[in-house]
């Protein structure tokens, strides 16, 4: 494939992030198929325009379904709220297309579940945004796992951690509605669900507790509004593997902006990781002579890779829209048939399952084990 025509649905925050991965992928990456941004959807023909104009896309409509019927798309990028994501992706798997759909698949099991079934029966190519995965320094913690560095691993604990829901004054979005799922399960638990399984495989039980700062919020019109799910989540896990950890996530989190931290303990020694400084890990080993012990921290550089596809100097860091270039360039290898690092539908629908089981033990109270697809 030379060309690869690109449709994209939302241009929000992820939509911005997609366009500039399908800019830069090839740049960076210096082969694949040359991309040619085609057509976006937005809410209404007059911002479709205008978000055309500014994002270099050629054709704009207020009406999605006309982006999914165009031949000349070959892959959808899925960025609108979580609740459309099952419609958009199954429609677009229908229609032949290629699709890259932000996390979380739905806010309900069963759509998720029809959404992998569609991407299984369509031979097309289906992932979610689960960019994290991607940072090369992510990839190094995988090698130092791989190679026994810390020996066997016998606790991980993972926290998310951001502060927009933090004020009382915020006002209610999309976010806060039952139609967008659980609510911190749904906005983040799934992303560190993501290294999890990346890193480790897949969970076996879970005993979840969630909870709201605030009951209501504001609302543009001045009224206000019943929070209708939650901003905080504390989980215990246990993997398929035996490995036990902990899980904790908070949207209302004053002062953390973009906490992904893991902590991994081994036998032999410890890794410390935090998205808020993704371009180092901090290293524990007792290989070290015992007057020497502590943490080290290891910087990115060009053997992590793909790190030296942006930039050749060690230490000189990658940022958050660069993990999307790499998704891309991941999923443009899936399309190809070649070895890719994605997680697609079916992988998607584990974490789906490990996220339904959290809100079940919370409304019951209990462990629950995590379903299988
Ligand atoms: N991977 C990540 O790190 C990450 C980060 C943030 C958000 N997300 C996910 O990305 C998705 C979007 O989140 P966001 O923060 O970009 O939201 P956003 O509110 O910034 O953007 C959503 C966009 O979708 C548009 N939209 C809504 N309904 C539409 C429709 N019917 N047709 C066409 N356009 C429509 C909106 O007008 C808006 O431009 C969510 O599923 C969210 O969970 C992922």
């Amino acid at each position: 494939m030379e060309h690869i025509g690109v449709g994209l649905i939302g241009t929000g925050y992820m939509g911005k992030c997609h366009t500039l991965a399908w800019a830069n992928v090839r740049p960076v990456f210096g082969e694949g198929p040359a991309t040619r941004l085609v057509h976006v959807a937005e809410t209404s023909a007059e911002l479709a325009a205008e978000r055309a104009e500014a994002l270099g896309f050629e054709k704009a409509t207020g009406d999605w379904r006309q982006l999914i019927a165009d031949p000349e798309v070959d892959v959808v990028s899925i960025t609108t709220p979580n609740a459309f994501h099952p419609e958009m992706a199954i429609a677009a798997l229908k229609a032949g297309k290629h699709v890259w759909c932000e996390k979380p698949m739905a806010p309900a099991l069963a759509d998720a579940e029809a959404m992998a079934k569609t991407a299984r029966a369509s031979g097309r190519v289906a992932i979610l945004g689960y960019n994290y995965i991607q940072n090369p320094i992510i990839r190094h913690i995988g090698s130092l796992l791989d190679l026994g560095t810390i020996g066997p691993v016998n606790h991980i604990r993972l926290e998310m951690d951001e502060d927009f829901m933090a004020s009382a004054k915020t006002p209610f979005s999309w976010k806060n509605e039952a139609a967008a799922g659980y609510g911190a399960l749904d906005d983040f638990a799934v992303h560190p669900l993501s290294l999890i399984t990346t890193l480790f495989g897949p969970l076996a039980r879970v005993f979840a507790h969630m909870s709201k700062p605030y009951p209501d919020r504001p609302t543009f019109d001045g009224g206000r509004r019943t929070v209708e799910n939650f901003d905080i989540a504390s989980i215990l896990f246990e993997l398929a593997s035996g490995i036990p950890g902990t899980l904790a996530v908070n949207r209302a989190a004053w002062g953390r902006k973009g906490r992904l931290a893991i902590q991994i303990f081994g036998s032999l020694g410890s890794i410390l990781f935090d998205q808020e400084r993704m371009n180092e890990v901090q290293l524990y080993t007792t290989t070290d002579e015992c007057a020497n012990q502590g943490f080290r921290t290891v910087l990115a550089a060009p053997p992590h890779a793909p790190y030296d596809r942006f930039v050749p100097a060690p230490g000189h860091g990658l940022g958050f829209n660069d993990l999307k270039t790499i998704e891309c360039r991941e999923l443009l290898n899936a399309i190809a048939g070649a070895p890719a690092r994605v997680i697609d539908f079916d992988r998607g629908l584990q974490i789906e399952h490990a996220v339904h089981a959290m809100a079940a033990s919370h409304e019951g109270q209990k462990w629950i084990e995590v379903g299988t697809p």
